[in-house]
């Protein structure tokens, strides 16, 4: 009998699996137990098919291969390669020493050769966690794996090599370490004319990682504003780069001369992406964008125009801040931390409430397209911002406002003081949970007098007031503020620009209603 430790993927994490193969004398044929699927039982075919092209010998007798732990599911073909090793070492091929410490992933072709699999990173971080000194991988895998810290990594092209290293006549030479990953310049905020309203509520979402719903006519530079969201956020610490190439990786996302992410994620999914594209799906469950996007920003624009089911769904996956697809064979989860930008048209024409051009939607469609948002996702979304293109001599030699760099620094510090008083209860002020709400925001009397009003005669409801008060306290935070005075809420106050009533949409040639209340 024969031990090899192999991997296989769950959801974006890895898990080790190991592999007994027990050969005894009875009639000739191979059982491939412990949870396997479809392409796990075909594993056999081809591990016996490369076994025989590498001119060794497939022991012609009772092969049991056991899959443990046994409770786990085990998808994907990355197992081929310990199932054929431990096949060889339960024959006697191979010494049972020379796997000590040793973890294998690789699908084997029917010659021999090793083929690459999904998910390289995860599975060789895996079979570190379980105590591999070193991961034998198919060379096409080598980049994606030994992005893997503290492991080595040695890449092999075919299974005749990989026994040739295990016999010790042909040591495998370790992959090169990862290439350190220089990060891709930022748009650059200055580059945005005028939009002075907009920037600050970028430079507001990024410092308390609220959700931004940017709405204006056509062209006045929604998405170009959203773009630069993730050149504001803080660079992505270590382990955070780390689970994002590891997620891009299961997504079979990583190419060629793949290096650690550097960069926050920033995924546009179009608004034809079906659910699954975007929440993740299939067989085997992929990730999808919103776990794409995991660390960094999911971009919707045109949020009318995505079929509702997706969304409503993307509510709930943006609450619990992961996906978990439930299968009749067990569930999957994948992390989907993301900040939330989106853009739409104030109506289906584009062009409600500009000074430039008329609208031609009656009232009923603007109602309609408003109505295709629900008004429960709009809720979750601290900062709503109208905004309007700007004249051409703004565009054309306007002041050109903050750089990415400024504003950058600023989010950072609001951020440190943040954490400083959260003391690990939340990561951004918008995830500040509602119990200690009120501790955290530290109020004013002034703030809390003028919030009162706001409430009595804007209606708000008690999640809209609860908002103002998670994005007075960021923006407090900005100012250096330890509590939250009233000036901060009614600066946010001017953040509600409420989409979910027909009746407060803006009629043609009105502006920017929501700024009244400031
Ligand atoms: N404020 C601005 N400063 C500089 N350039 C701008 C500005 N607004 C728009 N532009 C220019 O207009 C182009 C279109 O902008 P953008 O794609 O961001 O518009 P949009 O609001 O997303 O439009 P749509 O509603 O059609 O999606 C930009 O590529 C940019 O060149
Ligand atoms: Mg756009």
């Amino acid at each position: 009998m024969s031990r090899v430790l192999g991997a296989a993927l769950q959801g974006v994490d890895g898990g080790p699996v190991e592999v007994e193969v027990r050969i005894s004398s009875q009639l000739p044929r191979v059982d491939v137990v412990g949870l396997p699927e479809a392409a796990v039982r075909e594993s056999a075919a081809r591990v016996r098919a490369a076994i025989a092209s590498t001119g060794l010998t497939f022991p012609t007798q009772r092969i049991t291969v056991n899959l443990a732990p046994a409770e786990l599911r085990k998808g994907g073909t990355g197992l081929d390669l310990p199932i054929a090793v431990g096949v060889l070492a339960a024959n006697g091929a191979l010494e049972p020493d020379s796997l000590d410490g040793v973890g294998l992933v690789g699908e084997l072709a029917l010659d021999g050769r090793l083929r690459p699999v999904r998910g390289a990173l995860a599975l060789t971080l895996a079979l570190r966690d379980a105590g591999c000194r070193r991961v034998i991988v198919p060379e096409p895998s080598a980049v994606e794996s030994a992005l893997a810290p503290g492991v080595e990594v040695l890449p092999a092209l075919d299974l005749g090599r990989v026994c040739a290293h295990l016999l010790g006549s042909e040591p495998l030479d370790p992959a090169s370490p990862p290439r350190a990953a220089g990060s891709t310049a930022a748009p650059e905020l200055a580059d945005v004319r005028g939009q002075e309203h907009a920037k600050r509520a970028l430079e507001i979402a990024a410092a308390g990682g609220h959700a931004l719903l940017l709405r204006g006519t056509p062209g006045c530079g929604k998405t170009m504003l959203a773009r630069r969201l993730p050149g504001l956020l803080p660079a992505l610490g270590f382990e955070e780069a780390l689970a994002v190439t590891r997620i891009h990786g299961v997504a079979g996302q990583l190419r060629e001369g793949a290096t650690i992410a550097s960069d926050r994620p920033f995924r546009a999914p179009h608004h034809t992406a079906s659910t699954a594209g975007l929440l993740g799906g299939g067989q085997p469950p992929r990730p999808g964008e919103v776990s794409l996007a995991h660390h960094g920003v999911l971009f919707l624009d045109e949020l009318p125009e995505f079929r509702r089911a997706t969304l409503e769904a993307l509510r709930q996956v943006l609450e619990d801040r992961r996906v978990v697809i439930a299968r009749a064979r067990g569930t999957c989860v994948f992390p989907a931390q993301v900040q939330l930008v989106s853009a739409a048209n104030p109506c289906p024409c584009g062009w409600r409430g500009s000074r430039h051009r008329d609208c031609r939607c009656d009232d009923e469609a603007v109602a309609r397209y408003a109505a295709r948002v629900s008004g429960p996702l709009l809720d979750r979304i601290d900062l709503h911002v109208a905004l309007e293109s700007v004249p051409w001599s703004e565009l054309d030699a306007g002041p050109a406002g903050p750089t990415t760099r400024e504003v950058g620094e600023r989010v950072q510090e609001a951020r440190r003081r943040a954490s400083r008083r959260a003391g690990g209860v939340a990561a951004t002020n918008a995830a500040i949970p509602d119990a200690c709400l009120e501790d955290v925001v530290a109020a004013s009397a002034d703030a809390r007098t003028l919030l009162g009003r706001a409430v009595d005669r804007l209606a708000l409801s008690a999640r809209g007031a609860r908002r103002v008060l998670r994005v007075g306290r960021t923006i407090a935070d900005l100012a250096g503020e330890a509590g939250t005075p009233d000036w901060a809420v009614a600066e946010a106050l001017g953040y509600r620009d409420d989409w979910t009533r027909p009746a407060e949409l803006p009629a043609p040639g009105a502006q920017r209603r929501g700024r009244a209340g400031r």
